[in-house]
C-alpha cells in the first residue's frame, strides 16, 4: 500500500477506532443458498473489496442481473486480526446484512480470499493465523464437506461448468496461504526476482499445472492481486517477476487455451492485456471495489481504454451460440449501468 493510501487509512483509522472496540455477533446469521446447478455457464459477474461495516447496495444490483454465477475475488471482509472471535465477529455482520442474503438466494456463489480476510493488510505466508482463517472462510462460505479444499493446505480450488463443448473451469488462486514477503523501497513494493519467492507455492504450482492440462474452452484463472498490470509500488505479479514469468510458460508448455485472468484488490476496474512471445494475448480483468474505491488508479501502460473509479462490479458474458462465441467484459457501476465494455472472440485466445 502506497504512503498516500497508508495516510488515508490512518485518517480513517482515527475515525473507526471507537467501531474496533465494539462488539461483534458471534455467530453466523443463517442464509439461504441459490441452487448450484448452472448447465450452461454464460454469465459470470465478481466484485472484490467490501467492507463489512458498511451498506453493500450493490450487492442487490447485482443479483437483479440475474448472473449465472458470483465469484467473491477476495477482501471480501476486512478482517485485520489474529483475533478468530473479531474475525468471526466480522463475517457473521456481513452475513447478517440484507443485502447479502438477497445476493445469496438469488444466484451460485463462490470465493477466494485476499490478505484483509485472509488476516491482514498485504500479509502473505508469515501470517500467524491461517489454519484457523481457513476454517471460519470454509465454514461461513459453505464449502461442502467432501471438498478437496479441506485437505490441503490453502483455499485454491477449481470449479468446471457445462457440457464438452461449452466447458468453462474456474481456477481459484490462493495468493496469500504461500506467498514469500514482498521486497519494498520506502512505502512502494519493489520487482524482487530472487528465485526462491513465490506466490503459489509449489504444491499449488503443481496443482495449476495439472489443472490447465484438463479440457475446457475457457479457463478463468481468478487471482486476487492483478496479475497482468505494470509494476505500480503496490501488490501485483510483478512484485515477483519470475513467478509471472512462470505462468506465461505454463501456460505455453501446457498449451492452454481460453485463458483470462480476473482480479480484484486495487479499489478501481480495469481491463489489462499483455502481448506475450509465443502467447495470445493476456487478458487480466479487474473490478475492485464494492464498497472501497480510490478517487485515481495506478498508471498501468497495459490497461485498455480507462480504468473505472466508482464502486462497481465486473460480468463476462459469452455468447455461445455465435461459431466463434464472443466474450463481452463489462463493467457495472452501483446503479446498474454498465460503464465499461470490451469484447473479444474465443478464437482470439487460442494457440
Ligand atoms: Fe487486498
Amino acid at each position: 500500500m502506497k504512503m498516500h493510501k497508508l495516510i488515508l487509512s490512518f485518517l480513517l483509522f482515527i475515525g473507526v477506532v471507537s467501531f474496533s472496540c465494539k462488539h461483534y455477533p458471534t455467530e453466523f446469521c443463517t442464509y439461504p443458498v441459490a441452487n448450484d446447478s448452472i448447465p450452461l455457464l454464460s454469465r459470470i459477474a465478481f466484485g472484490s473489496c467490501a467492507k463489512e461495516d458498511k451498506d453493500q447496495p450493490i450487492l442487490k444490483v447485482i443479483a437483479d442481473k440475474q448472473p449465472d454465477l458470483f465469484i467473491y475475488m477476495g477482501d471480501n471482509i476486512y478482517a485485520n486480526t489474529e483475533d478468530m472471535d473479531e474475525m468471526k465477529g466480522k463475517y457473521a455482520l456481513l452475513s447478517c446484512k440484507e443485502e447479502f442474503q438477497y445476493l445469496m438466494a438469488s444466484n451460485p456463489v463462490i470465493a477466494t480470499w485476499d490478505d484483509h480476510d485472509f488476516g491482514a493488510n498485504d500479509i502473505g505466508s508469515e501470517y500467524s493465523k491461517k489454519a484457523e482463517s481457513k476454517q471460519l472462510f470454509l465454514e461461513f462460505w459453505k464449502e461442502p464437506a467432501n471438498s478437496p479444499r479441506w485437505d490441503h493446505p490453502g483455499i485454491y480450488t477449481s470449479y468446471y461448468y457445462g457440457d464438452s463443448t461449452h466447458r468453462i473451469q474456474i481456477i481459484l488462486l490462493d495468493m496469500r496461504t504461500f506467498r514469500s514477503p514482498l521486497k519494498a523501497s520506502g512505502s512502494e513494493y519493489i520487482p524482487d526476482p530472487d528465485p526462491s519467492k513465490t506466490f503459489l507455492g509449489t504444491a499449488q504450482w503443481a496443482w495449476l499445472e495439472s489443472e490447465l492440462e484438463q479440457p475446457a474452452q475457457i479457463r478463468i484463472i481468478a487471482t486476487s492481486i492483478p496479475f497482468a498490470s505494470e509494476e505500480s509500488g503496490d501488490e501485483t505479479w510483478s512484485n515477483f517477476p519470475l513467478e509471472q514469468q512462470k505462468m506465461y510458460d505454463l501456460i505455453l508448455s501446457t498449451q492452454a487455451n481460453g485463458v483470462l485472468f480476473m482480479s480484484g484488490d486495487v479499489h478501481y476496474a480495469e481491463l489489462s492485456q499483455r502481448n506475450v512471445p509465443g502467447l495470445y494475448p493476456i487478458c487480466d480483468f479487474t473490478s475492485s471495489g464494492i464498497t472501497q474505491v480510490d478517487p485515481f488508479a495506478d498508471g498501468n501502460q497495459y490497461r485498455l481504454g480507462s480504468a473505472i473509479v466508482t464502486r462497481n462490479f465486473g460480468m463476462i458474458e459469452i455468447n455461445w451460440s455465435l461459431p466463434d462465441p464472443e466474450i463481452k467484459m463489462m463493467i457495472f457501476n452501483e446503479s446498474g449501468n454498465e460503464v465499461y465494455a470490451h469484447t473479444i472472440t474465443l478464437s482470439t485466445l487460442h494457440f
